[in-house]
C-alpha cells in the first residue's frame, strides 16, 4: 500500500468524467490513503454524494454551510488534515475559478485556503480546453505552482475527437504515487534491462526462461517515480508500459545488446535486471525442423554477449547494476558475479522467489557488504533498491 498514511482531498467538479472519479477513489483508498471527497454543485448532476461516501468510507461536503463541521469552518478544517488536494475531474469553469482567486463554493474556498499541493486532472470539450480563455487560465494556475495531470486527447463524450480528456483513474494513481515519492533521481537517465530473452531454433521454436519482466517494470516505474528519465529495454513480456516510462522492445540477447549500446552513452545509470540467455542457437533454421531429421537435437549454440560486462568496462560508462538469481549460495554466487563484472552493486535473489510472481525477496551486495531488505511486493522493493542506488550515486 503505496499511500499508507497519506490523507487526500478529492475535490471533484461537473462533467461527464465525474463517474470516473468513483474509480479513483477505489484505487487510492486502496493503496493505503484516506480520501476526503468534496463535490461541487455541478458534480451532483453527475454522480452522487453516496457513491463516493460508500467507497471512501467518510462523509462528503458540498456546502460551505455545513452543519455538519463544529466550528462552521468546513474549508479550513479540510484542507488543513490534506497531504495534497486532487480535484478530478477540473472543469473549464473550476479552472477559471481558482485561476481567479474566488471563493464562490466550498471546494474553490477550500483550494484557496489550502496550505498543501494542488493537483489537477483537467476533464471538458476540446474547444473548451484549446480557448484562448482556459489557455490563459492554465498557464496562470502553472505559473502559481499548480500540477496538472493530462489532459489526454481522444474521442470525446460529446462525440469529438481532441485534447481534453480525463486521464484514466489508473493513470492519475501512478501521478499521485510519483508525487507521494521523493526526487531521489532528479535529473538522472535511467537505462534498464527487463524480461527475458528468446533465442529462436526455428520458426516455431526457441530458448527462452521463466522471468515475467515484473521486477525489471517495477524498477522502471520506482525510477521514473523518483524522478528520472527511463529507458527500458523489454524482452518479451505481457506487460504495460509504466507511465513516462520510454520501452524499446527486443527478443534476442543480440537484439538486447544492440539496444542497450545504442542508448548507453546517454545513461547514468544502467541496472540489468534482464534474465538474458547465455547462448544462442547458431543458425536459427528458417522452416520448422522436423523430429526425424535429427536437427534439434544436435542443435549448436553460441556465447552471447555478456551486456552488463560489456557497458561496465567502458571508459566513461554508467553507474552499473546487475541482478543475480540462484538456487544457492546467494551471498557467495551474487559477490563472486559482481566482483567479476566488475560493478558496484548486485541484487541477488533466489530463483523460486525472484521468478514471475508480484513478490520477492531481495539482498544487495556492494563494496560495504550485505543488505538485506524485508521480503515484499517488487513495487516496494523496487523502491528501496532506487533508494539504495540514489544513495551510492549522491557523491559522483
Ligand atoms: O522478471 P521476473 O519474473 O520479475 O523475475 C526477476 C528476475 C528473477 C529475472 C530478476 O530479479 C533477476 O534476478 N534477474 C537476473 C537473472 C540472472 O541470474 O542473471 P545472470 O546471472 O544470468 O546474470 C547476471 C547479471 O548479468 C544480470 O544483471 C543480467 O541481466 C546480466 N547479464 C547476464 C547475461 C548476459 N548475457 N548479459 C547480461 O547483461
Amino acid at each position: 500500500m503505496e499511500l499508507n498514511g497519506k490523507r487526500i482531498v478529492l475535490g471533484v467538479t461537473g462533467g461527464i468524467a465525474a463517474y470516473k472519479s468513483a474509480e479513483l477513489v477505489r484505487l487510492l483508498v486502496r493503496q493505503g490513503a484516506s480520501v476526503q471527497v468534496a463535490m461541487t454543485e455541478g458534480a451532483a448532476h453527475f454522480i452522487t454524494a453516496t457513491t463516493f461516501q460508500a467507497l471512501s468510507g467518510q462523509p462528503v461536503y458540498k456546502d460551505a454551510w455545513d452543519e455538519r463541521m463544529p466550528n462552521a469552518m468546513a474549508h479550513i478544517d479540510l484542507s488543513r488534515q490534506a497531504d495534497l488536494i486532487l480535484v478530478a475531474p477540473a472543469s473549464a469553469d473550476f479552472m477559471a475559478r481558482i485561476a481567479q482567486g474566488m471563493a464562490d463554493d466550498l471546494l474553490a474556498t477550500m483550494v484557496l485556503a489550502r496550505d498543501c499541493p494542488l493537483l489537477l486532472a483537467p476533464a471538458m470539450n476540446r474547444q473548451m480546453w484549446e480557448s484562448p480563455a482556459t489557455q490563459r487560465n492554465v498557464a496562470r494556475l502553472q505559473a502559481d505552482g499548480v500540477g496538472l495531470l493530462g489532459p489526454a486527447s481522444g474521442a470525446q463524450a460529446c462525440g469529438e475527437v481532441g485534447p481534453g480528456r480525463m486521464l484514466e483513474p489508473a493513470e492519475i494513481l501512478e501521478e499521485v504515487l510519483a508525487f507521494f515519492t521523493p526526487k531521489r533521481l532528479a535529473g538522472r537517465r535511467v537505462l534498464l534491462t527487463a524480461g527475458p530473452t528468446f533465442e529462436a531454433i526455428d520458426p516455431v521454436r526457441g530458448i527462452t526462461n521463466l522471468s515475467s519482466g515484473r521486477m525489471g517494470y517495477a524498477l522502471a516505474r520506482a525510477a521514473r517515480h523518483a524522478g528520472a528519465e527511463v529507458v527500458l529495454v523489454s524482452g518479451p513480456v505481457a506487460l504495460s508500459t509504466p507511465a513516462g516510462v520510454d520501452r524499446v522492445n527486443v527478443r534476442s540477447a543480440l537484439d538486447m545488446h544492440a539496444a542497450v549500446m545504442a542508448r548507453v552513452a546517454a545513461a547514468d545509470i544502467f541496472i540489468a535486471v534482464a534474465a538474458v540467455a547465455d547462448y544462442r542457437v547458431a543458425q536459427a533454421a528458417e522452416h520448422k525442423l522436423k523430429k526425424d531429421d535429427g536437427g534439434i537435437a544436435s542443435i549448436k549454440l553460441l556465447e552471447n554477449p555478456d551486456i552488463l560486462a560489456e557497458v561496465a568496462a567502458l571508459a566513461d560508462g554508467p553507474f552499473c547494476v546487475g541482478f543475480a538469481a540462484e538456487s544457492q549460495n546467494l551471498a557467495e554466487y551474487a559477490q563472486n558475479k559482481r566482483r567479476k563484472k566488475k560493478i558496484p552493486l548486485i541484487a541477488g535473489n533466489l530463483i523460486q522467489e525472484g521468478f514471475g510472481g508480484d513478490d520477492n525477496r531481495l539482498v544487495l551486495f556492494d563494496e560495504a557488504g550485505a543488505h538485506p531488505l524485508p521480503p515484499g511486493p517488487k513495487a516496494v522493493l523496487a523502491r528501496q533498491l532506487i533508494d539504495h542506488i540514489a544513495q551510492l550515486t549522491g557523491s559522483r
